[in-house]
């Protein structure tokens, strides 16, 4: 078996969120307040082969950004390790850390928030690789022209500002800015979410062409299950930090396993039948920061039972690259074996 490109070991996230002078002043008479901790990822256990698109799912706030962020080395863990390569990120001397940090990118929803309104193209493009060393002042200009090239713009207007661009080119110029440090993972959080339908589909194709081409590892976070359906190997699903299911992409479409997955596949006939976005699952999302204890979906779950209540269930193989943290599951497959 070949060694993850990426792999999270038990690796968790919890914002402290301080208390106000209100609540401070209270503390102080004596109330039992305390600071607020969200536990934005619990314990996740993930591994990402190289060449794979792994698709990660969930409605909102369940954690998926502060995930990806932890995989691309922007923030840091509470606990729990990040593997790229099988070395630990933590234990490798500043220029392994450095090239660990520049083969891992990470592209984001909003292109004009991330790149700089001053800076022209050339420049964002060409900043991080020249600092890092990756090519010389000579040979910049050309280098620059190439990437753009391959992430389909014309290189005559690299001299232009990020304002002077649309959407769909603003989030190319994001791509070529990461595709600039030669990355080997790209963690894309939402990249397409804000451009319009017709540009979201040449943006993904880009996407795909760009993995053969320079033999990428994507984690792919997306709202929209159709492109998740369309383009991810395998397909993870999180409620309220945690994993709960993940399956390869046919497998999981064809046969959601866990309750939390069956609500959110279950397809209501829309008007729009290209877009498979999340259905509503029943009931509210609880708070991260009182989490239900036991099975976190157990207050929303279906087919809850007594011990759903209580003991959170371990994610664990159910044939065919599955796994799932579902007492039912477990259940299940105690009967059939
Ligand atoms: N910097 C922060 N400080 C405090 N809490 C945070 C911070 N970043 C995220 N959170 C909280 O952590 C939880 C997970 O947030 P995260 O942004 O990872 O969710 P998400 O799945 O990406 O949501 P969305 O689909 O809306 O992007 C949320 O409850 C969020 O409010
Ligand atoms: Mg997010």
């Amino acid at each position: 078996m070949s060694v993850p490109l990426i792999e999270v070991r038990r690796v968790s996230k919890r914002f402290v969120k301080q208390l106000d002078l209100a609540g401070k002043i209270a503390q102080r008479l004596g109330s039992e307040i305390r600071d607020e901790v969200v536990h934005a990822v619990d314990k996740v256990d993930l591994a990402i082969k190289p060449g794979e698109v792994v698709g990660l799912v969930g409605e909102s706030g369940c954690g998926k950004s502060t995930l990806g962020r932890m995989i691309a080395g922007i923030l840091p863990a509470t606990e729990g390790t990040v593997l790229f390569e099988g070395k630990e990120t933590a234990a490798m001397t500043g220029a392994e850390q450095r090239a660990a940090t520049l083969a891992v990118q990470m592209i984001f929803q909003d292109p004009f928030a991330s790149l700089n309104p001053r800076m022209r193209v050339e420049q964002i493009i060409g900043e991080a690789p020249l600092v890092h060393g990756l090519v010389g002042r000579a040979g910049l200009s050309n280098y620059v022209d190439e990437i753009l090239l391959k992430v389909g713009l014309d290189p005559a207007l690299k001299r232009r500002y990020p304002h002077q661009f649309s959407g769909g080119q603003r989030q190319r110029i994001g791509i070529a800015r990461a595709l600039a440090v030669k990355p080997r993972f790209l963690v894309c959080d939402e990249a397409i979410a804000a451009l319009d339908v017709s540009i979201q589909a040449q943006v993904l194709n880009l996407f795909m062409d760009l993995r053969q081409e320079l033999d990428l590892t994507y984690l792919f976070i997306s709202h929209d299950l159709s492109v998740v359906e369309h383009i991810a190997d395998r397909v993870v699903i999180m409620y309220l930090g945690r994993v709960v299911e993940t399956a390869p992409t046919e497998a999981l479409f064809a046969d959601p396993r866990h309750p939390y997955t069956q609500a959110l596949l279950c397809e209501v006939p829309r008007l729009d039948q290209r877009k498979r976005d999340f259905t509503p699952v029943e009931g509210e999302i609880p708070s991260p920061l009182d989490p239900p204890t036991g099975c976190h979906f157990h207050p929303r779950c279906p087919f809850v039972m007594e011990q759903c209540r209580t003991a959170i269930p371990k994610l664990e193989g159910t044939g065919h690259e599955r796994r799932m943290a579902c007492h039912l599951g477990a259940r299940a497959g105690a009967q059939s074996s």
